[in-house]
């Protein structure tokens, strides 16, 4: 698959899993794929946890569902209506789920270039995770990111050191396909704005309307 192709067909996938396993051949090449992200001073900051135990997912899944109710009760009318018919995760359909964690003392203590944006290893968290995502498209999987989580909770479900930052769950598994948009705009949530609005020339100006 052509790299256009691969970014224009990713999607993040909620209700699309078949919960067939991933061949390892095919999950290994998906996560080289991330590993081989830029990072700030080459701190290659991130580590992935491979899920599969169905009690931890399980416990994951509840914890979800409680901060997508915290969620909802926060929106009223029209809002309540949609968001109410909007799935946020497809953790227990997914073939596996990859939390991905974030190092800050990776590296350190002189990590080239993050002197001054402490944010940088962040970043770098996130492009292992873009890599993922385009890699598993290019692979005929899907992903999904689930933010519905507290980290301390998601810490404690995972042993995970009080240093380390969970940055996502993602799940990641065979798709019956991937929907031409996105979820959130198909059932009317947002829609996506057009490229002109976001480039500016020179100067920030407030983007019109
Ligand atoms: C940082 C991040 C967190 C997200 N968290 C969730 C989530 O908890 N649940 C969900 O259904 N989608 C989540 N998404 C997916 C977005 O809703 C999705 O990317 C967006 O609607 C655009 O759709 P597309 O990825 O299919 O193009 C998340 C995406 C990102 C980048």
């Amino acid at each position: 698959m052509d790299i256009y192709d691969a970014i224009h067909r990713r999607r993040d996938v909620r209700g699309e899993f078949t919960g067939a396993p991933i061949p390892r051949d095919v999950l290994y090449r998906v996560l080289e794929a991330a590993h081989a992200a830029p990072s700030v001073g080459l701190s290659q900051p991130w580590d992935f946890v491979l899920v599969e135990d169905p009690a931890i997912r399980r416990a994951f899944h509840d914890h979800v569902q409680s901060e997508r109710a915290a969620f909802a009760a926060t929106l009223a009318g029209a809002a309540a209506e949609r968001f109410a018919r909007i799935k946020v995760d497809g953790i227990l359909e997914s073939s596996l789920s990859v939390v991905v964690t974030y190092d800050p003392e990776r590296g350190g203590p002189a990590v080239l270039g993050r002197h001054a944006i402490a944010d940088a290893g962040l970043y770098s968290v996130c492009l292992a995770v873009q890599n993922l995502w385009l890699a598993a498209t290019a692979e005929g999987l899907g992903v999904g990111w689930v933010s519905f989580y507290r980290e301390p909770h998601l810490r404690g479900l995972l042993n995970i050191p009080e240093t380390i930052r969970p940055v996502a769950w993602l799940c990641l598994g065979p798709v019956t396909h991937l929907e031409s948009v996105p979820d959130l705009e198909r059932h009317g949530w947002r829609r996506r704005r057009a490229l002109d609005t976001a480039v500016h020339r020179d100067r920030w100006r407030k983007p019109a309307g």
